[in-house]
C-alpha cells in the first residue's frame, strides 16, 4: 500500500511506541502486519524462517523512516527458540503488549499421505507456538496493565476445503485456544482474539493456488466482488491491537468478503 492509500485509513494513537511481536512476519500477511504496525509508530519485532526476506523487510521499513523493526530468524517449531526470541525482543524494545501469532504452513496434503511425523509437524507449525508465545508474553503484559494477543485462524476450518486435514485441525484448535486464553488472561487486562481471514491474495496464494477455477469459486462464494488483499486483514489486526477495541476479547473476527 502506498502512502496516499495509507492516508485513507485509520490511525491509532494508542499504537504509537507500542511494542509488538509478529511471528511469520517476513512475507504474506505477516509482512503486511509488520509494515502496518511500524507505519502506526509501533516498535515491532518479528520472527521467520525466511532470513533474507526478513532482513530485507526490516531494512526497507527503516529506510521509510518508521521505527526500525527487529528481525530475529527463528523456526516456530522450536519452542525454546520462540521463547528466547520473545525474551530478546522485550530486552531490546521493551515489554511486548501486542502479540500477533501468524506463522503457519498451508502446504496441501492428502489424508493418505499423512504419517505421524507430518501430523506432529503440522501441529507444531500451525498451532503449538501460539500457546507458548502467549504464555511467554503473559507476565510482561500483566505487569504493564494488559495487552492484546491476536491469533490467525482460517476460513478453512468453516468451509469444505480439501487436502488440508492437519492445517484445518490446527486452525480449528486456534479458535478454542483463543477462547480459553481470553478467559484465563482477561482478569489481567489481556485480550485474546482470533482473526479468520477468507481467501487472501498473498504472493504465495497467487503463485500456487489461485487458478481460474479458484477465481470462479471466490466469485461464487463471496458476497463482495473484490478479491481480498493482505491490507484488508491488517486493518482488522490494527484495530484489535489498539485500545479502540479495549472491550473486545474471546471473539472470532471474520474478514472474508462474506464467504462464511
Ligand atoms: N492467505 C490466505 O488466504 C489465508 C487464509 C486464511 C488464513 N490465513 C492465515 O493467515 C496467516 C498468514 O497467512 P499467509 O497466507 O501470509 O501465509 P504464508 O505462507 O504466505 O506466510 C507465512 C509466513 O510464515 C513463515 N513460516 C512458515 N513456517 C515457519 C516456521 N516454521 N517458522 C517461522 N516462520 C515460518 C513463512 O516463511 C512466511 O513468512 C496464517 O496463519 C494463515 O493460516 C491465510
Amino acid at each position: 500500500m502506498n502512502s496516499d492509500q495509507q492516508k485513507q485509513f485509520a490511525r491509532y494513537p494508542s499504537l504509537v511506541d507500542r511494542v509488538a511481536f509478529v511471528s511469520g512476519g517476513a512475507t504474506g500477511l505477516g509482512k503486511e502486519f509488520v509494515e502496518q504496525l511500524a507505519a502506526q509508530g509501533s516498535r515491532v519485532a518479528f520472527i521467520d524462517i525466511a532470513r533474507e526476506k526478513g532482513e530485507a523487510l526490516a531494512a526497507q521499513i527503516a529506510e521509510r523512516g518508521h521505527p526500525a523493526p527487529l528481525f530475529l530468524p527463528c523456526d516456530v517449531r522450536d519452542v525454546p527458540a520462540v521463547q528466547d526470541a520473545i525474551r530478546q525482543a522485550a530486552e531490546r524494545l521493551g515489554p511486548i503488549t501486542v502479540l500477533v501469532n501468524n506463522a503457519a504452513n498451508d502446504t496441501r496434503h492428502k489424508v493418505s499421505d499423512v504419517d505421524l511425523a507430518m501430523w506432529d509437524d503440522s501441529m507444531a507449525v500451525n498451532v503449538r507456538h501460539h500457546f507458548f508465545a502467549a504464555q511467554a508474553v503473559t507476565d510482561m503484559m500483566r505487569e504493564t496493565g494488559g495487552g492484546s494477543i491476536i491469533n490467525l485462524g482460517s476460513i478453512s476450518a468453516h468451509i469444505d476445503l480439501l487436502d488440508l486435514p492437519g492445517y484445518i485441525t490446527a486452525k480449528a484448535g486456534i479458535e478454542g485456544l483463543t477462547r480459553t486464553l481470553a478467559r484465563e488472561l482477561g482478569p489481567h487486562g489481556i485480550r485474546v482474539n482470533c482473526i479468520i481471514p477468507g481467501w487472501v491474495m498473498t504472493d504465495r496464494q497467487l503463485e500456487q493456488w489461485v487458478t481460474p477455477e479458484a477465481e470462479a469459486s471466490i466469485e461464487r462464494n463471496q458476497c463482495l466482488p473484490h478479491k481480498l488483499y493482505p491490507d484488508d486483514v491488517a486493518r482488522m489486526m490494527l484495530w484489535l491491537a489498539a485500545d479502540d477495541s479495549r472491550s473486545c476479547t474471546a471473539q472470532l473476527w471474520v474478514v472474508d468478503g462474506g464467504w462464511m
